[in-house]
């Protein structure tokens, strides 16, 4: 709408003149940028000079603005650190994961450390917190991807897992190591700022372990060192560059840009073998001391995680982490072997505790589910036997109930189900009765149940009496 037209303008001496609207001053026409905005219906105009002075006020609000939000993050930031003092996480953390206090405690001084992290480098503080990357050490199905998915449900904070075994080196079939800030991304709804706050949880980590690591004979390396060398860039932190999902890579595509400083990583495994490496190294040591001193042969798992807790960083190294990765990696924390008690304690105890679920699945039908504590022993010890930890005790339960699962719903009556060892190590079938008390009291019992012997001998008998 605004241009420049010869016609409105005053001609003097072979000169071009306008008054601007705004200074009022007579400003000489050289060219068109003189005077920015003129309309030759009106005469109305705002010279160069006004029109800069105008966008520098423009630009100063905005950087206002701007230190408004930045203050507000800063304040929210307060919010979440109240929110999440430690002994908050682990309480927690408790409530769904069974054991594994030490573990427990690291991850929630992380996640503390993480945000305190940002909030002094907001104030703009010179002294610079280090980024306290973890790395979680432990057997299989001990909890340690349960763990951080419950602590990202707290934290409300994004956070990502990924599979550092389908990661290759670029050039490599299969998945680049910017997949891991492409899935944070997608978990942070597509906000770079919160990606680039967020926890990435690589595991299966140690699955990247160069294969000419002492542990491995074998020579071929699918790229695993330069898996791990692009993972050292990321961990140090650089810019990622990623496009968006199932879209492939060509120099034309789409990309977005994460900055990694400040992501937190926590990275677990199992590392299987490395106990060995521990043990020699222990033995290797305490040969060189002239000591006999050897660790305690109890058990296979009690032996294993005691080895794990010595763990050092050149015993990493031994296993094919490259150096520079593990120093990215400060904070060490192993996991525990859970035992028959801890994987009974797992199947009542979680708000999310298998049999609470299966009591709840059968109180849609009428029905009272009962597991003795001998079945659940039963359970416990089919679960150490096939050693994948509480991996297998889901699994162990579905096929225990299936058959019942299947018959029950085909009646409405009110029936007690009782699952017995013979029922889970012979296959037997449960015992099922008819309670005559036509439902009344089925959402009174429901759900309330504990383990131990006697209160199972009490509820039935309360409900042969109603
Ligand atoms: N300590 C624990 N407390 C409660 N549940 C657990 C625990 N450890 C494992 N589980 C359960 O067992 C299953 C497998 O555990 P997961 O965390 O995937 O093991 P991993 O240590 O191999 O990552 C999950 O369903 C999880 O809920
Ligand atoms: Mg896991
Ligand atoms: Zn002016």
């Amino acid at each position: 709408m605004w241009q420049i037209k010869k016609e409105g303008i005053v001609m003097a001496q072979n000169d071009l003149h306008h008054i601007c609207s705004f200074c009022k001053r007579d400003i000489r026409i050289t060219s068109q940028y003189d005077l920015p905005i003129f309309d030759p219906q009106t005469g109305f105009a705002i010279c160069k000079d006004c029109v800069k002075e105008i966008y520098q006020l423009i630009s100063d609000n905005e950087e206002e603005n701007a230190e408004v939000i930045r203050r507000k993050f800063i304040n929210d930031l307060d919010g979440v650190l109240d929110k999440n003092k430690p002994h908050i996480i682990k309480k927690y953390l408790d409530e769904y994961i069974i054991n594994q206090d030490h573990a427990k405690k690291i991850l929630a001084v992380a996640v503390y450390n993480h945000y305190k992290r940002m909030k002094c480098m907001n104030k703009g503080d010179n002294v610079e917190i280090e980024k306290s990357n973890v790395i979680m050490m432990g057997p299989s199905g001990c909890g340690k991807t349960a763990m951080l998915s419950h602590l990202a449900e707290l934290l409300d904070i994004p956070f990502a897992v990924t599979d550092a075994s389908s990661l290759t080196e670029a050039g490599f079939v299969g998945a680049d190591v910017e997949v891991a800030v492409r899935n944070l991304y997608y978990a942070a709804g597509k906000d770079v700022e919160k990606t680039e706050h967020g926890i990435i949880y690589l595991d299966e980590f140690d699955k990247i372990a160069r294969k000419s690591g002492e542990n491995n004979s074998i020579t071929a390396d699918p790229g695993h060192e330069g898996v791990q060398q692009a993972l050292l860039k990321m961990l140090e932190g650089s810019t990622v560059e990623f496009t968006a999902r199932g879209q492939r890579k060509h120099p034309e595509a789409p990309t977005t840009k994460v900055d990694t400083t400040n992501i937190l990583f926590i990275v677990g495994g199992a590392f299987v073998g490395i106990e060995k490496l521990i043990e020699k190294r222990l033995k290797k040591d305490d040969s060189a001391i002239g000591f006999g001193a050897k660790v305690k042969n109890k058990n296979k798992e009690t032996k294993y995680d005691e080895l794990i807790r010595k763990v050092t960083p050149e015993d990493l190294m031994k296993f094919g982490i490259i150096p520079e990765i593990i120093g990215r990696l400060p904070i060490i924390c192993t996991l525990e072997t859970l035992d028959e008690d801890a994987l009974l304690r797992i199947l009542t105890e979680p708000k999310n505790a298998p049999v609470k679920q299966y009591e709840k699945l059968m109180a849609v039908d009428n029905v009272e589910l009962e597991f003795t504590e001998d079945a659940l022993r039963a359970v416990a010890r089919k679960a150490i036997a096939r050693k994948t930890g509480a991996r297998s005790l889901k699994g162990i339960l579905e096929e225990a109930m299936l058959d019942l699962m299947y018959e029950l719903p085909k009646s409405k009556l009110h029936r007690k189900v009782t699952i017995t060892a013979e029922c889970i190590e012979k296959n037997e079938p449960p015992k099922i009765e008819i309670l005559k008390d036509n439902g009344i009291n089925k959402s009174k019992t429901a759900g309330k149940k504990t383990v131990s012997k006697k209160t199972v001998n009490n509820k039935a008998e309360n409900n042969f009496a109603g």
